[in-house]
């Protein structure tokens, strides 16, 4: 490539490849028409000479005189020679005959078919022996043929290179009328590569195979533009994270800094006071470690490290983390249904008890007291459900999908349960990246009265479930 410069751009390999062509082309009929006359005309020039021959053979006189040659013969010349090389006589077309000597004579006459001889100019001779050593030697000038055959290949030439010429200003033409598309696909590129990301190559009016290329193209950019936004709502999501984060550690560590500063100053001198504010730091300590806490694994989940992959029987996790609600709170009716029959994941246990035991903590915190509330085990199609289901406020639809966002607590005021300390918004973000790392899903199910919060998970099939894992095909028999 790099040795050929010239030949980089598709334009110029059009124009070469067609110049290339069309020479090939023109030369190869010039050729062929060129060579083609001249053997018609060599051949027309011999036949000629033998016409003259045997006509003159046919009509010579007793004494060796010649009658005039018939018209076939055309410009044929015609003479009778001694054998001392003396002409006795001669016919045809008025000219310089050629008059080669006579051991030539006789070794053309031995030959008989006609030969060239230079005499001057070129000439088509024959020669025959006649009676009492005497040659009839017939000849023709070829010098008219081949002026002939040389103004073919002026022609040939002027022809050429007349074709040559339009051909270059037509492969010009025709290669920027089909380039065009291009030179347009790159200037789109080029806006794009200026950070215009929503431009698109026009497709209208190309040729198919362009618009074939352009469509690619415009698919190609519509997947660069997606991840190119995806990614930019990834890094403003763990931007807002991140902000949210120390946002939230920031509130304990003032608490905790405040009450430090109390007691240095010695502002709190009864020990009750003491005592109090000793609880209020232990308090904050407890709500940043699990804080902390939540988010690691938060972080964990969101680098989709792998969960433990664990048969589990999804009815009993439920019933530990409901017997667990009920010594929490056990002044609240939490009833627990399980439908008959089998209820099979796969998963990882601890994380799998968090989300049931973070469901039911949003009770406590956000019904009010005494409020009841259900949980029910079921089985839909090959998903197992697990429908958390109380008697309190509810979520507002227009909040319904906000709940699962991280750090989003929903208006406090009208929501939050007086003596539950304040969450931290994290619980059901937690609920959704675990859910979803087993493949499932959690959502709020729209209805009238308290909140209603369901995680679908994937039923483990009934013979990954019971399957001995030492199975050999052997068992499979019959
Ligand atoms: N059972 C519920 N009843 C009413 N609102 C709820 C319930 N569960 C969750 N919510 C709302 O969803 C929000 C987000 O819940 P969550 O992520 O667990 O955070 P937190 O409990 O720390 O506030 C809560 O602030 C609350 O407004
Ligand atoms: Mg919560």
């Amino acid at each position: 490539m790099a040795k050929r410069p010239w030949l980089r751009s598709l334009r110029s390999r059009l124009l070469a490849g067609v110049l290339a062509v069309t020479a090939i082309g023109l030369a190869a009929a010039a050729i062929v028409g060129v060579t083609g006359l001249q053997s018609f005309l060599d051949q027309r020039i011999d036949q000629q000479v033998k016409i003259a021959m045997a006509d003159s053979k046919r009509t010579l006189g007793p004494d060796g005189q010649l009658m005039s040659i018939p018209a076939e013969a055309g410009s044929c010349s015609v003479a009778v020679i001694d054998a001392a090389g003396n002409q006795l006589s001669h016919a045809g077309a008025v000219q310089t005959m050629p008059t080669p000597p006579v051991t030539d004579l006789a070794r053309y006459a031995a030959g008989g078919a006609p030969v060239t001889v230079t005499a001057g100019q070129d000439y088509r001779i024959q020669v025959a022996t006649l009676p009492g050593g005497r040659f009839l030697l017939v000849s023709e000038a070829t010098a008219w043929s081949d002026a002939v055959v040389y103004r073919l290949v002026l022609i040939e030439l002027a022809v050429t290179l007349i074709a040559l010429a339009l051909a270059v200003a037509l492969a010009v033409g025709v290669s920027r009328f089909v380039l065009k598309p291009l030179d347009t696909m790159s200037a789109t590129a080029t806006r794009i590569a200026d950070g215009e990301l929503s431009h698109r190559v026009e497709l209208a009016g190309a040729p198919t195979e362009v618009a074939v290329l352009g469509q690619s193209m415009n698919q190609m950019l519509g997947r660069i533009e997606d991840s190119f936004t995806q990614r930019q709502l990834a890094e403003d999501r763990l931007r807002r994270f991140v902000a949210d984060a120390g946002h939230e550690l920031r509130t304990p560590l003032t608490a905790i800094m405040g009450y430090a500063q109390l007691v240095r100053k010695g502002a709190l001198n009864e020990p009750e006071q003491l005592d109090d504010a000793m609880r209020r730091v232990e308090d904050e300590t407890h709500r940043m470690t699990s804080l902390v806490d939540e988010l690691l694994l938060l972080a964990r989940l969101d680098q989709g490290r792998p969960l433990d992959r664990v048969e589990l029987e999804l009815a009993e996790l439920v019933t530990v983390a409901v017997q667990n609600a009920r010594a929490a709170d056990p002044h609240r009716s939490l009833t627990l249904i399980i439908e008959p029959g089998a209820h099979p994941v796969v998963g990882d246990e601890h994380r799998l008890s968090q989300v049931l035991g973070n469901l039911l903590a949003n009770i406590r915190a956000h019904t009010p007291a005494g409020t009841t509330a259900e949980v029910r085990v079921s089985r839909a199609g090959s998903d197992e459900l697990v429908d958390v289901i109380d008697q309190g406020p509810g979520i507002p639809p227009e909040q319904a999908d906000k709940v699962f966002e991280r750090f989003y607590r929903a208006d406090t005021a009208r929501h939050r349960v007086a003596g539950t300390g304040e969450g931290s918004g994290l619980g059901l973000s937690i609920v959704a990246a675990i859910v979803a790392a087993h493949q499932g899903s959690a959502a709020v199910v729209p209805h009238r009265g308290g909140a209603w919060l369901r995680v679908v998970l994937p039923a483990a099939p009934v013979a990954e479930f019971s399957a001995d894992s030492e199975v050999t095909p052997m068992s499979f028999r019959g």
